[in-house]
């Protein structure tokens, strides 16, 4: 394992080993016992995008290992693709530090980066995935379910980035996804067929929310708006009426289902206030879960 692109890109051991380690990082931290297997190590972050989880999970979680990490903004390197190529960069970053974050927009970006960088890549976000937070959500969905293999997960929303992570990350840990998303929203056939390829799990495409959490145990979410069609913002708001994360479509899912969210939330838009605040929500374990699979991650390619 050199770099963290797609959670496809891995087997279900893997991804399974890493979530074992994640497991007792955080068993270790939370006892204040240190893992400083990462001392003199860098890490460079280039962000193209905003970030609250993403970017400071990372940052204290290279400390927390016992190295350093620097947060590059694109304009302070002349913006990506613009002064200089990707596979400068790449190969330039990769004589002084020992590993890359990169939160970008195209995904070819963290592919090419990756291909050219000695340093190991982990994409911390592209429009077309985010698998940091897949692995970082299941990791809670085990801590809060008592197992992976077999969850049933409701995603209402939007077929974006987090869903198409989350799908690969189902399929591969047993986990059975149902994804209800307006048309022209839906996951692309090609992912769900990647997903299923894959016989541990399943990824359902449906339209209707309320079937999706019928019988959920976990109930999930993200914005419509992601980051980068802010110019799209009132046509998607239109687009996604009916498919709110609220108390009226709770009334379909089961009483105990939990509630996810990968944050940030947009309330009043995917998901109320009532719902993200309700005694079933887990989005603050599901967002310090972050930290703890980080850790591993980094001590796995860095270490
Ligand atoms: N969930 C997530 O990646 O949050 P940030 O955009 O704040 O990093
Ligand atoms: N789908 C969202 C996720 C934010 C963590 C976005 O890409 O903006």
């Amino acid at each position: 394992m050199k770099d963290f692109i797609s959670i496809n890109d891995f087997s279900p051991e893997q991804l399974k080993e890493l979530l074992a380690e994640s497991s007792q990082l955080k068993r270790l931290y939370k006892s204040g016992g240190r893992d400083l297997c990462l001392t003199g190590k860098t890490l460079a972050m280039l962000f193209e995008k905003p970030s609250l989880r993403t970017r400071i999970s990372f940052e204290v979680a290279m400390t927390d290992l016992g190295g350093n990490a620097i947060y590059i903004r694109p304009e302070d390197i002349g913006g990506i693709r613009k002064q200089e190529p990707i596979k400068d960069i790449a190969r330039v970053l990769s004589r002084y530090v020992d590993g890359i974050v990169l939160r970008t927009f195209e995904h070819s970006a963290v592919t090419e980066l990756a291909a050219f960088a000695a340093a190991p890549v982990i994409n911390a976000l592209t429009d077309w995935s985010h698998p940091c937070q897949a692995m970082a959500d299941a990791l809670t969905i085990s801590e809060h379910c008592g197992r992976i293999e077999g969850v049933k997960i409701a995603f209402i929303g939007d077929g974006n980035n987090v869903a198409r992570s989350l799908a690969f990350a189902s399929a591969k840990l047993g986990i059975k996804m149902v994804i209800a998303s307006p048309a022209r929203y839906e996951l692309d056939a090609d992912t769900i067929n990647k997903a299923n390829q894959v016989s541990a799990g399943s990824v359902q495409q449906i339209n209707d929310p309320a079937a999706a959490v019928r019988d959920a145990e976990v109930i999930y979410t993200d914005t419509w708006v992601s980051m980068g069609q802010e110019k799209e913002k009132q046509k998607r708001i239109a687009d996604f009426a009916g498919f709110q994360v609220n108390s009226e479509l709770l009334k379909s899912a089961p009483p105990d289902a939990k509630i996810m969210h990968c944050l940030p939330a947009y309330r009043g838009f995917e998901i109320t206030d009532e719902a993200a605040e309700s005694a079933n929500s887990i989005i603050f374990d599901q967002a310090e879960n972050r930290l703890h699979f980080q850790r591993a991650l980094l001590k796995k390619l860095m270490a």
